[in-house]
Parts: structure tokens; C-alpha cells; sequence
């Protein structure tokens, strides 16, 4: 799949349900229906750019907007917490790739929420005095250290030894890179003596260098290797190679900044953490600096920002962390990322660089998408040559023309964003881009739809970029993953008329086997190989199934809620044809599945309307098995499944700690006391609940004997 294309297209999406080029409305939306059709948006075009970041190390949007749309997310949410269930914010990272070992963490590796102003750093602190019930003035000490721009790694010892080394992955399972850091100097093979003997995981973050990423991309080029977008990129190829002899000739760096599973404490705090493990031999980052309230932390911030563009490493932000580690468990975590740590980011960098051409690019949907070409400029140490304009409303509302002096910024990513041009520096001959009103690979009219700010090829089947672009989603990782099966293998096959919709990929070999073998650059070994892969694909969780089609609007998650809620492709295909009549049980069905909000619901029945689609459907269903996905089984703990009540004072943790203890376990925190009601937790001074509770024969437990009761 080209990175370049997907990207245009979702943030293109993106633009398309905010209207503006950071995707943040200042406003919230005024139906919970409208609120989930933006939240759905959002959430698939974050879980693709999540996918292109985290597995195949390209970001596909600049940090700045990626973090503008997850904070919108977020926003979304805090108005209307049902959005919560199945989101981006609830997860970590994307699932693991391929290829490698898979290790299971022992304990999770989260994320940090963001901050971005001074007010983001007093709610943060603000937060957390609530939480633990401390009035606003008592002292709070926090360690600000560099947030490192590279990527997480955990390092499991065991007897003193090295014994893993592994990626974050998904959060809760990584790749095993154990082979790939033996030649990390920074990293110990061996703790010393005053270590624990029997386990300790340091976590911190793998990064290269800026001047040895400038090397080693002058390197690659001369050798006619690919060449890397940044030290980040270049730090997660050079970790993540199949071939450790590859890795072992890079140069990555490692500072060591947290824990994950330890057989006895190491510290009381997190300063003194940080020195035990300097003396271990771990390298830790020398900006490290104790913190007590705004001003210090802002003061911090205004320092390490001067400073950073002289560092020799990509830092994105400041990380905060409250200093007592007994304060940390008791604030423990809010879903993907704790509440007694932030990151305060630094604004992108920018620059100036000319405008040369602008380009129309057609992704799967037909969405047509305005690509800026650039003249080649250094922004944060990195090349960039292209950047989204989005769509025609964002090219009039930036007012750039071709020729133009234009600012550029990037955030430590790939695709960076045009802020606007200098009026100024406007040559004479600057030319007014002319958006068509045809699309420019297959000729047929271009529209938008009312409302949208997308405009659409409408040649829909006819239109090779589309068709293309459908199939190389198809067979792309989080759909069929059909490994040796790339996006120009697609452009090529389709080309040939070999493959034009998606069921001819499973027809290939015996169509076409002989023919692709003769092929130049192919031979017997590597067409059967690709046959094989293919092979092992036809049979297919009806998730990924749904996802494959490349439904618009139906990203993973969609994919999956339906999956889970259908349970089989049978059941699936009736329910659509059943819920195209309105009025029917099938549609209220639909649109009662949470998350899914009429928007959705409108595209899938489009999508089950036209008798093509229903064609390729059938096709594939007689070359695949496809199956059935069942629902996932709940937490095990002795109060999963039950409702609780908590009443009167509580002394021991604060209403909002008890609750999100409870809810982690699997129990269900109601406010009023019912026929429902497993336990009430009832404090001193507990009043009328605690009555009907006695009343109603509900088990009644004070703070302790809950406590009790969650520790069996
Ligand atoms: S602490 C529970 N400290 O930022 C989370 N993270 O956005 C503990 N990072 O996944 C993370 N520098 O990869 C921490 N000094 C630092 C960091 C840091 C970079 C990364 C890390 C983490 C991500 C969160």
C-alpha cells in the first residue's frame, strides 16, 4: 500500500468531518448521533495512522495533527463517555507485526496523555489533588525529564541477566528484539550485585542520533539503500530488522526512564529510581530535574525548548511524573496511560521552501486529494519534499498558489502541513491552482457531496486509481495481509487485467501461475511463494473480512463491533439486505449496535444496495472460508460482573479512585441502590442508601471490607 496515498486519503477524511486543517472544532457537536458519526471518523483515521506509525514506522500525518485529532477524541468523549467503548483513546500503539516473537508484557506498556499549555499543566495538577484528596496548596514533587522521541523498549532480567528485549507493540504483547540490542552500548547485559536476583524489567526509549542519522542516511543513499525520514524512523527500521547482524551495524542509543515488572521495590521514589539504575550502568538523561508547581514546570519547559533544537537527539516534549511512587499506585491509571504522569509537548518546527506544483491523487474511496510537491527544505533536521493540502476549501482558505514562498511544519514525522505563504514573497508569475471537476485517472466527473468537503471521483468501478487503491487495502496488513502481495505487485497485476477485483487474487495461480513465473523479476520460487501466501489466506476472520472490502467509514474497529454483534458472514449479509427497508427490525438492529450512528449505518446499506459489491461478495465467499467471531469473555475478578454502590465519607481512597478501581475489575459503579445492587460500600455518615440497602437485603461492606473483598 503507498503510505503517500493512504495518507491523503485519511487526512483528507479528516478534513472532511472537521472542516479544517487541524481537525479540531472549537465546538462540540449538538446530537450524540452526529457526535459518534464524528467520533467514528476520527477514530478510523487514527487507528491508520497508529498502523502506519507504529508497524510500518511511517507516520502518515505530522504529530501536531494527530495529537489535534486525539485530543478531539477525547473531547468528544468527556461529552459523551459511551464514545469510550472500542476507542483509540482505550488503546496503546497497534498490534505487533509479523515476523518476530511475540512477548507477552508482564505488565502493560501504556501511553502518556498530552499537555500543551500552561492550562493543560494546572488541570493536570489540579487532577491529581482531587483525586487524592489533597486540598489545593499542598506540595506535590514531580521529575520532569526530556520526552524522548524514538521508540519504548522493555529489558527483562532475570538472574541478573539479560534474557529479553521487547518492543511495545500493542501495549500488552511486543516483538521480541532481544537479538537486535546485544550491541546497544548503552544498554547493561548483566545487572550488579546489589540488583534483585530474580527479576527486573527497565523500560526507556531506543533513539538514534541526529548527526549518526545524517551518517547513516548518507550511507543508504551512496549504496542505494533506502533512506530514512527521520531519526525516529530510522532508530524503529534499524531496531525492528529480521537480520540482527543489520541492527548490530546501527547506531542506536537507549535511556532508561521506568520499570515494568520488578520482584522486590527498587525505590521510594522516582528520583531515586532514576539514580539507582545510573549506577547499575543504565544511561539516563542528564536534563532530569526535580519539579514542585506551574511555574517551575513552565520555566522547565521555556529552558528545554531553547535548548532543543542544539540537542544531538529528537525530543517531542517534557514528561512529568509524580515523584512518590506510593502516590503513583494510589493514582494509578485511566485506561491507556496514568494519571500521575503527562506529556507537555513542544510545538512542530517549521520552515520556508517554495511550492512547485500541486498534484491530485485518488484514493480508494475516489476521494481526490491536492498534493503539495516542494522544493526539498530541512525542517527539524529532516527533508521534506511534499505535504497534504487536503482538499480544495483548504487550498482557497491557505490562499497558496504554485510558485509561492510557503511555511512548512513537521512534528517529527513524515507528511508535514502547509501553514500558509509569505505574501511578500509572492512571484508574478504565481499560478491559481485550478481544482478539476474531473478526476484526473479515469476522466469521469468529480463531485462533492453536500456538506462534505471531499470531493469524489465518481467513476467508482471504472476508475483504475480507485480500483487499485481498493485492492492494495484488500491485501494490506490489518486486512488480508498477504505477505510478498504490495502495492505495486496490485498496480502490476491490475494492469495486466489479471486481477481486477478482489476474488481474482485467489484465482491467480491457477489463471495465471505459469505466466507470472516467465515474468521478469519473478521466477518459480518466488511466484509459488506469493501462491502460498495467498493460500494461507483463505480462510479469514469475518473482522478483517469486513474491513477488506474498504466500506467508507468502516475502519477496524467498525469492522470488528459488526463482526462481533453478526457472528457470521451469513448472518452479516441478511441483516443488510433485511435493513434496507426502513422501519424494519434489522435497521433499528443497526443502529442500535453502540457506535454505530446512522452515518455508518447509511454507508454500509449503500454498500449492500449495489449489486456489484453483493457479486464480489458471493465471489469471494466461494473462494474463502470465512469465520465466525464470537464475543470476548469478561474480567476475572470476584467482582466482575457485579454493581456496586459507594456511599457516605469515604476515609481510605476518593469517590473517583474507588470507581475507577471497581470498573477495572469488572464491576459496574451505579449511583442508587436497586434490585441490581450487588454491594454497598457504605463510609461514615452513610444515610438513606445505606438504608435501603439494609432493607433491600444487599450485602453492605465498609471501606476495608471492600478492600478485602478486591484483594482475593
Ligand atoms: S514514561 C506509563 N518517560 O513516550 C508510561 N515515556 O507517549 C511511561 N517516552 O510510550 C512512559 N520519553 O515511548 C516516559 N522520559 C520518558 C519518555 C517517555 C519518551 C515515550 C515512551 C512512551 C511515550 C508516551
Amino acid at each position: 500500500m503507498s503510505a503517500d496515498k493512504t495518507a491523503s486519503e485519511t487526512a483528507q477524511g479528516t478534513a472532511a468531518q472537521t472542516g479544517s486543517s487541524t481537525g479540531i472544532l472549537p465546538d462540540m457537536p449538538e446530537t450524540s448521533g452526529e457526535a459518534r458519526r464524528q467520533h467514528a471518523e476520527i477514530a478510523e483515521n487514527i487507528r491508520s495512522f497508529n498502523e502506519a506509525y507504529y508497524i510500518n514506522d511511517e507516520p502518515l500525518v505530522p504529530d501536531a495533527e494527530y495529537d489535534a485529532l486525539f485530543t478531539r477524541l477525547i473531547a468528544l468523549e468527556s461529552r459523551y463517555p459511551t464514545l469510550k467503548k472500542n476507542s483509540p483513546t482505550q488503546e496503546v500503539g497497534a498490534t505487533p507485526a509479523e515476523g518476530f516473537a511475540k512477548v507477552k508484557h508482564a505488565r502493560p506498556m501504556l501511553s502518556l496523555a498530552n499537555a500543551f499549555s500552561r492550562d493543560d499543566i494546572v488541570d493536570f495538577l489540579a487532577r491529581i489533588r482531587r483525586f487524592l484528596s489533597l486540598t489545593a496548596h499542598s506540595p506535590v514533587e514531580l521529575v520532569g525529564e526530556p520526552k524522548i522521541d524514538g521508540l519504548s523498549l522493555s529489558l527483562r532480567y532475570e538472574n541478573r541477566q539479560l534474557i529479553s528485549a521487547a518492543t511495545r507493540g500493542d501495549g500488552t504483547e511486543g516483538e521480541d528484539v532481544t537479538a537486535n540490542v546485544a550491541h546497544i552500548g548503552d544498554i547493561p547485559r548483566i545487572l550488579p550485585e546489589d540488583a534483585p536476583e530474580a527479576v527486573v524489567e527497565i523500560r526507556g526509549e531506543v533513539y538514534m542520533s541526529r548527526s549518526d542519522f545524517q551518517k547513516l542516511n548518507a550511507t543508504q543513499s551512496e549504496a542505494g539503500n533506502k533512506t530514512f525520514a527521520n531519526p525516529r524512523n530510522a532508530a524503529a527500521g534499524s531496531l525492528r530488522q529480521l537480520d540482527p547482524t543489520i541492527s548490530a551495524k546501527r547506531p542506536l542509543r537507549f535511556f532508561a526512564y521506568s520499570f515494568g515488572e520488578l520482584s522486590e521495590s527498587l525505590a521510594d521514589t522516582h528520583w531515586n529510581f532514576i539514580e539507582k539504575i545510573k549506577g547499575w550502568g543504565f544511561v539516563t538523561n542528564p536534563f532530569t530535574r526535580m519539579l514542585h508547581d506551574a511555574d517551575e514546570i513552565m520555566a522547565f519547559y521555556e529552558e528545554l525548548g531553547n535548548q532543543r533544537p542544539d540537542l544531538d537527539y529528537d525530543i517531542d516534549g517534557i514528561v512529568y511524573k509524580i515523584n512518590d511512587f506510593e502516590l503513583q499506585l494510589r493514582l494509578g491509571f485511566v485506561s491507556r496511560s496514568p494519571r500521575w504522569a503527562i506529556a507537555h509537548k513542544f510545538p512542530a518546527e517549521k520552515a520556508k521552501t517554495r511550492l512547485n506544483a500541486i498534484e491530485i491523487q485518488v484514493g480508494r474511496t475516489g476521494a481526490l486529494t491536492p498534493v503539495a510537491h516542494l522544493e526539498p527544505v530541512t525542517v527539524g533536521g529532516v527533508v521534506v519534499s511534499r505535504a497534504t493540502l487536503h482538499n480544495r476549501d483548504e487550498i482557497e482558505r491557505l490562499g497558496v498558489r504554485v510558485g509561492d514562498l510557503v511555511t512548512v511544519q513537521r512534528a517529527g514525522d513524515v507528511i508535514p502541513q502547509i501553514l500558509g505563504y509569505v505574501p511578500e514573497e509572492r512571484p508574478n508569475d504565481s499560478v491559481e491552482f485550478q481544482f478539476p471537476d474531473t478526476c484526473p485517472k479515469c476522466g469521469s466527473h468529480a463531485m462533492r457531496e453536500e456538506g462534505e468537503v471531499v470531493t469524489r471521483c465518481s467513476g467508482g468501478l471504472v476508475c483504475p486509481a480507485q480500483a487499485v487503491e481498493r485492492l492494495k487495502h484488500f491485501v494490506s496488513r490489518n486486512a488480508f495481509d498477504i505477505e510478498g502481495m504490495g502495492g505495486k505487485h496490485i498496480e502490476a497485476f491490475h494492469d495486466l487485467g489479471w486481477v481486477k477485483q478482489p476474488g481474482d487474487i485467489f484465482r491467480l495461480q491457477a489463471d495465471h501461475g505459469e505466466e507470472l513465473a516467465k515474468r521478469e523479476g519473478w521466477g518459480p520460487k518466488s511466484a509459488e511463494k506469493l501462491f502460498a501466501s495467498i493460500e494461507e489466506r483463505r480462510t479469514i476472520g469475518l473482522d478483517r473480512f469486513i474491513y477488506a472490502l474498504g466500506i467508507r467509514q468502516i475502519g477496524q474497529a467498525t469492522a470488528k463491533l459488526l463482526a462481533r454483534h453478526y457472528g457470521s458472514i451469513t448472518a452479516w449479509r441478511q441483516a443488510m439486505l433485511d435493513a434496507q427497508t426502513a422501519d424494519s427490525d434489522a435497521l433499528r438492529e443497526l443502529i442500535n449496535i453502540d457506535q454505530i450512528g446512522p452515518g455508518v449505518a447509511h454507508d454500509l446499506l449503500e454498500f449492500a444496495a449495489e449489486s456489484h459489491n453483493r457479486d464480489v461478495l458471493d465471489d469471494l465467499q466461494s473462494e474463502l472460508t470465512i469465520t465466525d467471531v464470537e464475543a470476548p469473555a469478561n474480567v476475572d475478578s470476584p467482582v466482575s460482573g457485579k454493581t456496586v454502590v459507594f456511599t457516605g465519607k469515604l476515609e481510605l481512597f476518593s469517590r473517583n479512585e474507588a470507581k475507577v478501581k471497581a470498573e477495572s475489575l469488572g464491576a459496574k459503579v451505579a449511583g442508587s441502590v436497586s434490585a441490581k445492587t450487588d454491594y454497598l460500600v457504605a463510609g461514615p455518615g452513610a444515610g438513606s442508601k445505606l438504608k435501603k440497602a439494609e432493607e433491600a437485603g444487599v450485602t453492605v461492606l465498609d471501606e476495608q471490607g471492600w478492600l478485602d473483598l478486591i484483594a482475593t
